[in-house]
């Protein structure tokens, strides 16, 4: 059993309604979600599940003004939510830190990378000397394996690779030495075998320095691969969780198995649909009552369409949101007549 002590993001009841266009959008739907220190957790589902703005919740990017969060988030034990700007900006890369997928944007092109690893770890840390800020910086860029580490702290973000930029860009993201990494696709832009490369270093990193990662990616091989866990995400809600190997051999919600049957068919492209399933994902200003998945799912019944199903515990480590589980488990608990 895990203790409070072994959480690191603990997510309860989240919800992300943006208010700026004509209809809400109703981007996350009361997720709940907790990540043991030092793991590794693979968030699924197709474009526009609500991946990207659970990670951001986690960093409260959003925009406040156009945006409804209601929910609890604690990361390494502070509440997120009830943070003044100050705290937050305090929090961001001492606790949680976020490497994105493009990252150009992460880094400021005026600069070198070594000089903004300098500049992040004195701010946060106004008692580091620059020298010692420098050699910290150098130590980075050697664990996240930059070759003549010494000479590219000089380079300027264009002047490096793309699989190098993403190297940098973790170096950048780890000076302050976070508890927390959140990685939004990390790898997309790059190719197949840097893509692989960066996702390793990641779990290398979660075991030498007993990071937490949370990352998301349309390579449902490579999370297989790379996480300790899965959580599948459809409409803004988790479908279901599970340790990847249990999630693997015994997936138990039919769009967890849909996902799965993909992978068949290569990497989920970004902005694509399920070629496994027919039918779209539902407009999410405007969700129908019920299980959201209930239009697309060959197993909806009519109760699937009037109720949104509780999240079940199948085992100690796989929980599932489906009513056709919850009524199998009921069965198989339910005690033999006769
Ligand atoms: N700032 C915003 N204003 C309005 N709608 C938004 C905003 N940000 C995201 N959304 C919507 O919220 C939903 C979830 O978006 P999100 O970016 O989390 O999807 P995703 O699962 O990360 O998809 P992808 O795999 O394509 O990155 C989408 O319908 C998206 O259009
Ligand atoms: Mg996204």
């Amino acid at each position: 059993m895990s203790t409070e002590h072994d959480i690191a993001v603990d997510i309860r009841d989240l919800q992300v309604t943006f208010t700026g266009g004509r209809q809400p959008v109703r981007a996350v739907n009361g997720v709940d979600l907790q990540v043991r220190r030092g793991e590794v957790l693979a968030l699924l589902g197709e474009s526009g599940s609500g991946k990207s703005v659970t990670l951001r919740s986690l960093l409260r990017l959003h925009s406040p003004k156009q945006t409804l969060m209601s929910g609890q988030i604690r990361v390494g034990g502070e509440d997120v939510m009830a943070m003044t700007p100050r705290e937050l900006a305090d929090h961001r890369g001492r606790v949680t830190s976020m490497i994105f997928q493009e990252p150009l944007l992460a880094l400021d092109p005026v600069y070198s990378v070594g000089a903004q690893i300098v500049e992040s770890i004195r701010r946060h840390e106004p008692s580091v000397t620059e020298q010692q800020a420098h050699q910290r910086a150098l130590e980075l860029f050697e664990r996240v394996r930059i070759p003549s580490p010494e000479r590219r702290l000089a380079a300027y973000p264009h002047e490096m690779s793309g699989g190098m930029r993403q190297r940098a860009m973790i170096a950048l993201a780890l000076a302050c030495r976070p508890q927390v990494l959140l990685a939004d696709e990390p790898t997309t832009a790059l190719d197949a075998t840097v893509q692989i490369q960066i996702l390793l270093l990641l779990r290398e990193l979660q075991r030498d320095l007993g990071l937490t990662v949370m990352f998301v990616t349309h390579d449902i091989g490579a999370a297989i691969e790379v996480a300790d866990r899965i959580a599948v995400m459809y409409a803004g809600r988790l479908v279901e969780e599970g340790l990847t190997r249990e999630l693997i051999r015994s997936p138990q919600h039919p769009y967890t198995r849909a996902l799965l049957a993909s992978r068949a068919h290569g990497a989920l492209a970004r902005g694509t649909r399920l070629a496994t399933i027919a039918g779209n994902p539902p407009d999410l200003s405007a969700l129908p009552p019920g299980c959201s998945f209930a239009p697309r799912c060959t197993l909806a019944t009519e109760a699937c369409l009037q109720r949104t199903p509780d999240a079940v515990r199948c085992s100690d480590t796989q929980v599932v949101s489906c009513l056709h589980s919850e009524h199998a488990l009921a069965r198989s608990e339910s005690p033999r007549l006769g």
